[in-house]
């Protein structure tokens, strides 16, 4: 059993730099979990820390139920691939793949079925005689997890593997880690930027920044629920559009006054914004939820409002659509035929039913 637990992590470096944070954190027996965030927000520090190649400030780590604190890495039965994954330039990939089997001295027949194994899994058997030299970007990274996978370890921990590749071998790869993890059944922690690899990877993630962890769920639980702005803008692509405004009451219902257009608050939602009126918030949208009048039956003139098309981008299968009104702009996703006229006002319908509120001091989810 290989859970792994992180009670009150924090790892602060020399001049106070808390680059981790009091992180709680438990990843169940044989889960992939993936830590996403953006760079410095402490997610590299913390998969150190779980691999013992840093110790903790204050907190403690458990792997399979026992304290690691003070356990070598070597000895924590983990085994982690980075995103710039030096293979030994001179040894020929089945040397590469079995240099910690014969190092840790298992017997050559072991040592041989499981490379041989290894390398069927992950389709590299025709390379093992070639040097890393002669490999691709994608055939090397497959070669540093066969390194890893051949130790068995009950825990994988990646860091960025795959930010090396291009963008279609990334896709691949991706699909494979997931088949991976399916037929290895190991735990497995993965740390990326890419929200986009976190929500596709992940059977839960935790998003972090500035060394906290702020959500740990499963992808869509975060990407309809997210808890703060800050997760509601990195999780999604295009990001949520953040759009400035006022509370207002009008005929004993709440509307949300932008200052050029007022929707109005889904009565679901009225009774979490009292204490908002006459005060500014932060209404989130997602580009998806965001309408041509044209091509819905339920506007009316509770969610409608004029905003200005400045910019098509065609996407194939969509179009990014940008617009502005005098105070703000956002993205919406549609049908890639809709394509309006350029700095023309259009009537635009938001989806009032799938909006958020955010506090505009503390950034906190209002609803
Ligand atoms: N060895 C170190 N010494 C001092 N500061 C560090 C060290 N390693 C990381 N940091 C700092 O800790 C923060 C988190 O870094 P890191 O965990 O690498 O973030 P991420 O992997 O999310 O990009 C950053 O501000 C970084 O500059
Ligand atoms: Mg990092």
């Amino acid at each position: 059993m290989a859970q792994v637990k992180l009670k009150d992590v924090s790892k602060i470096f020399g001049k106070g730099i808390a680059a981790v944070d009091g992180i709680n954190l438990e990843v169940a027996d044989k889960e992939f979990v993936v830590l996403v965030g953006p760079s410095g927000s402490g997610k590299s520090t913390t998969l150190r820390l779980i691999a013992g190649l840093e110790n903790v400030t204050s907190g403690n780590i458990y792997i399979g139920g026992k304290i690691v604190n003070d356990i070598p890495p070597k000895d924590r039965d983990i085994a982690m691939v980075f995103q710039n994954y030096a293979l030994y330039p001179h040894m020929n990939v089945y040397e590469n793949m079995s240099f910690a089997l014969r190092l840790r001295k298992y017997p050559r027949s072991e040592i041989n079925s499981r490379v041989r194994k290894t390398a069927d899994i992950l389709g590299i058997t025709h390379l093992l005689n070639r040097e890393p030299r002669e490999l691709s970007g994608g055939e090397r990274q497959r070669v540093a997890l066969g390194r890893a996978i051949v130790r068995k370890p009950s825990v994988f921990l990646f860091d960025e593997p795959l930010s090396n590749l291009d963008a279609k071998m990334r896709t691949l790869m991706r699909t494979e880690l997931r088949r991976l993890h399916i037929r290895l059944q190991s735990t497995m922690i993965y740390v990326t930027h890419d929200q986009v690899e976190a929500m596709t990877l992940g059977a839960r993630i935790a998003v972090m920044n500035e060394g906290r962890i702020q959500q740990f769920d499963e992808p869509l639980r975060i990407y309809d629920s997210p808890v703060n702005k800050f997760v509601a803008g990195f999780i999604g692509s295009p990001p949520m559009n953040f759009i400035n405004g006022k509370v207002v009451k009008k005929d004993g219902a709440l509307f949300f006054d932008e200052g050029e257009f007022l929707v109005k608050i889904p009565s679901f939602m009225q009774n979490k914004l009292p204490g908002y009126i006459g005060r500014e918030v932060i209404l989130g949208i997602r580009p998806e939820n965001i309408y041509d009048r044209l091509f819905v039956s339920f506007a009316s003139s509770d969610n409608t409002l004029r905003a200005v098309c400045e910019v098509i981008e065609p996407m194939g299968s969509n179009n990014h659509l940008h617009f502005a009104t005098q105070n703000s702009s956002f993205v919406a996703i549609a049908d890639s035929h809709d394509r309006p006229a350029i700095g023309e006002y259009l009537e635009i319908v938001f989806d009032m039913n799938k909006v958020h509120f955010f506090d505009k001091d503390s950034g906190e989810t209002i609803v």
